[in-house]
């Protein structure tokens, strides 16, 4: 079994800003989960660099396109080693390979019978590279998410028949319920599909994209051009190998509700037009929001990630998104609620569990500073606690439900800290009569910790290789979690894990 994970391939007409990061930190912790577990991964992301949209961007700058696309997509692809993103390859689409895979499937659609010549007339808006039927639009002939005029363009075109997969779309939907999921997001996505008109797959109006090979005197529309990045990539992603048996069709794409409709009723007629496999499941997931708006090109700073990740490192801001806004539903993220996040849950109950588990250790089993942690009795009901917080972790990490993943956690980290409170080690050291209870108490905070640092590992990777060190366990061992990983490692003072917020201010 292999996994073979996606996220949309970015335009680059604008910066990244933290609604691109989260979906690429979302799939990046599906990709390390899947590794951590023994299942061969490959992960996917890029830039979308065609189209029109992109065009005037360029000429906005008063750059040549492919100068500027080479600009900005530098951009993003500097931000994944920031977010410590471990991606196996990152796609442009303005990649010769990419683009001749896209000549070699269309013109296979095209001896198919799929594709015809046509015109058409419509409203067209250039930010949504779309048309727009006069119902759709709001008034004034704005466009419904822009908001801005759209305009009306006539066209002869490539057209592809879409309509003709009605029948094997439906049967699609029938037959896999669980191919998009949020289970809401398949039903809007199934709705669409009653009304299909064929679409227009190329523009004679821009010369900026993939060239009709059969007729050069269009360009291919950016969309059909985008969504088959997921299947050229495997083609040329390791120089002299394909990929593709190995990896097609994508275990998973992720991506936000605004792209739905492409990914959930184009591409796979697309594809079965091109006779290639369909993804197995699209998962879609909210919006970051910043005011009650969604967080885009404009509203990009009302959060800023780069601060975050100069100050603290990847790690919070991974935990923030994934913990702040539930996996599937739109959230609100701010700086106030990252700070609120970082003391109350990071500093506090991480970071102090941690700190004052392997001092007490230090202090009352330490020989010369060096503490063993202890072994911990069979019937211990943290153990039985540990054990079921990990098989109902990794049940959701399966099910890509990361905040449920994320609480299991975390009532767990509650749960230790509880524990600590409970037992009161300090009180147990005034008694020899208690060493026994003492050193048990000690252990199973360790193997706990231990626990929580493997459980993390997806989203907080190096926090988690931290926490492992101060129980003296390195990252090798890390990885296969039982609990008695902790048993005989040798424990010293422990460094600071999450210096307070507050106390950072003073
Ligand atoms: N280029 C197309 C996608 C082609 S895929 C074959 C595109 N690009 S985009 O730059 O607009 O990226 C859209 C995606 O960025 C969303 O689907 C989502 O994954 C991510 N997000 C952008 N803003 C976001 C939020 N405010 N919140 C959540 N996700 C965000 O569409």
């Amino acid at each position: 079994m292999t996994f073979y994970v996606t996220t949309p391939i970015y335009y680059v007409n604008s910066s990244p800003h933290l609604g691109h990061a989260y979906t690429t930190i979302a799939a990046d912790v599906m990709t390390r989960f899947q590794r951590l577990v023994g299942t061969e991964a490959f992960y996917l992301t890029g830039t979308d660099e065609h189209g029109s949209k992109i065009a005037e961007a360029a000429e906005a700058a008063g750059e040549d396109p492919q100068a500027f696309t080479d600009r900005i997509s530098q951009r993003f692809r500097d931000l994944l080693p920031l977010l410590d993103v471990e991606n196996d390859f990152f796609i442009r689409t303005t990649d010769a390979p990419h683009k001749a895979f896209v000549q070699q499937v269309a013109q296979r659609m095209y001896d198919k019978g799929d594709i015809y010549k046509d015109t058409y007339s419509g409203w067209y808006c250039t930010a949504c590279e779309r048309y727009y039927n006069d119902g759709e639009l709001l008034e004034g002939n704005a466009c419904p998410i822009h908001k801005r005029p759209v305009e009306h363009m006539e066209e002869t075109n490539w057209f592809f028949r879409l309509s003709a997969y009605k029948e094997r779309l439906i049967a699609h939907f029938d037959a896999n319920p669980e191919w998009i999921v949020p289970r809401a997001k398949f039903n809007e996505a199934r709705g669409l599909i009653d009304q299909l008109e064929d679409l227009s797959i190329s523009r004679s109006s821009i010369t900026w994209g993939v060239d009709v090979p059969w007729d050069d005197s269009q360009v291919f529309y950016v969309w059909i051009d985008a969504l088959f990045n997921y299947a050229s990539a495997l083609t040329y992603a390791v120089e002299g190998e394909d990929l593709s048996a190995k990896f097609w069709p994508p275990t998973v794409q992720v991506l936000a509700k605004d792209i739905l409709k492409f990914h959930s009723v184009y591409w796979p007629a697309f594809l079965m037009s091109a006779d290639l496999a369909l993804p197995e499941q699209l998962f879609i997931h909210g919006y970051l929001t910043v005011g009650g708006d969604k967080m885009g090109k404009s509203m990009g700073n009302a959060l800023d990630p780069f601060p975050i990740i100069e100050q603290h490192g990847p790690d919070p801001l991974r935990f923030y998104v994934l913990r702040e806004v539930q996996f599937g539903s739109d959230g609100a993220v701010s700086q106030e609620g990252f700070e609120r996040r970082y003391d109350t849950e990071l500093a506090n109950d991480l970071g102090n569990l941690v700190s004052r588990s392997a001092s007490m250790l230090v202090k009352y089993l330490g020989v010369d500073g060096v503490a063993k942690v202890p072994a911990v009795p069979a019937d211990s009901a943290v153990r039985a606690s540990a054990e079921a917080t990990i098989a109902t972790w990794r049940a959701q990490m399966t099910e890509l439900d990361l905040s449920g993943a994320l609480e299991t956690v975390w009532v767990f980290v509650r749960e230790l800290n509880k524990h600590v409170e409970d037992r009161a080690p300090w009180a147990l050291a005034k008694d020899e009569a208690n060493a026994e209870l003492l050193a048990t108490t000690l252990g199973e905070l360790a193997e706990g910790i231990v626990t929580v640092a493997h459980a993390l590992s997806p989203v907080m990777p190096s926090t988690s290789v931290k926490v492992a060190a101060m129980i003296g366990v390195d990252a090798g061992a890390l990885q296969q979690w039982s609990w008695g990983i902790a048993e005989g490692r040798d424990v010293t003072k422990p460094s600071p894990l999450f210096p307070r917020l507050e106390t950072a201010k003073a």
